[in-house]
């Protein structure tokens, strides 16, 4: 049996650069007959968290915000494996990553947080050619930090240097890096 995995698009383009590695990913998961959802952020209606705590307050009973974060929480609860592709904006990942994430805040279940265990595979994209002149190593830093406090695995990062949408593909190497983290998504445990 192969592993379900929901894959997240942070970037308002459909055909740039994080999107096409997490094309290849889904390849290389889909040829081992993973199950992928894959959810492009920009133009969903997905609202900042307002803090209300009701979450917190009865924990397994989700976000009471009514958007398309409702379309994403039983894909991601469900999903041995998440992937989040972003690229750097302003020296860590897009705004609409950022919304996503701090929306799975309500995913908090009575055993702990709905993440915990879960695989998570990871993509970044930037313009310049240094990871840490980029803002990369800050977004890498933040995911340290995430998936610790939810006890999930970052079990693969694949990040690299492009500019214009589609760029990306010129790398053959990070995109059969890409492909190969998709294979191993798809395997169980
Ligand atoms: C608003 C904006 C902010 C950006 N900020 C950075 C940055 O801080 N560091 C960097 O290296 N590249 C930055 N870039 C360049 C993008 O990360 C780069 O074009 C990347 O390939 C975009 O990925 P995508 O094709 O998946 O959208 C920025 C681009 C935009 C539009």
């Amino acid at each position: 049996m192969a592993n379900k995995i929901v894959v997240i698009l942070g970037s308002p383009r459909k055909n740039g650069n994080s999107s096409t590695l997490a094309g290849s990913l889904i390849t290389g998961a889909e040829e081992n007959g993973a199950e992928v959802e894959t959810f492009f952020l920009q133009g969903m209606d997905i609202k900042p968290c307002n803090a209300c705590d009701q979450c917190m307050k009865s924990p397994g009973s989700g976000c009471i915000i009514d958007d398309d974060m409702q379309k994403i929480y039983p894909a991601v609860r469900t999903a041995e494996s998440i992937v989040i592709a972003s690229p750097i904006y302003w020296f860590n990942i897009t705004a609409q990553t950022k919304l996503f994430i701090d929306r799975c805040y309500a995913l908090i279940e009575s055993g702990g947080h709905a993440f915990k265990e879960k695989n998570i595979g990871l993509i970044l994209v930037y313009g310049d050619i240094d990871p840490f002149r980029s803002g990369a190593t800050n977004a890498i830093r933040s995911y340290q930090d995430i998936f610790r406090y939810v006890g999930a695995k970052i079990a693969g990062l694949i990040y690299g240097s492009a500019m214009s949408a589609g760029q990306i593909q010129k790398n053959k190497q990070l995109m059969k890096k890409a492909y190969n983290l998709g294979k191993k998504l798809s395997l169980k445990g």
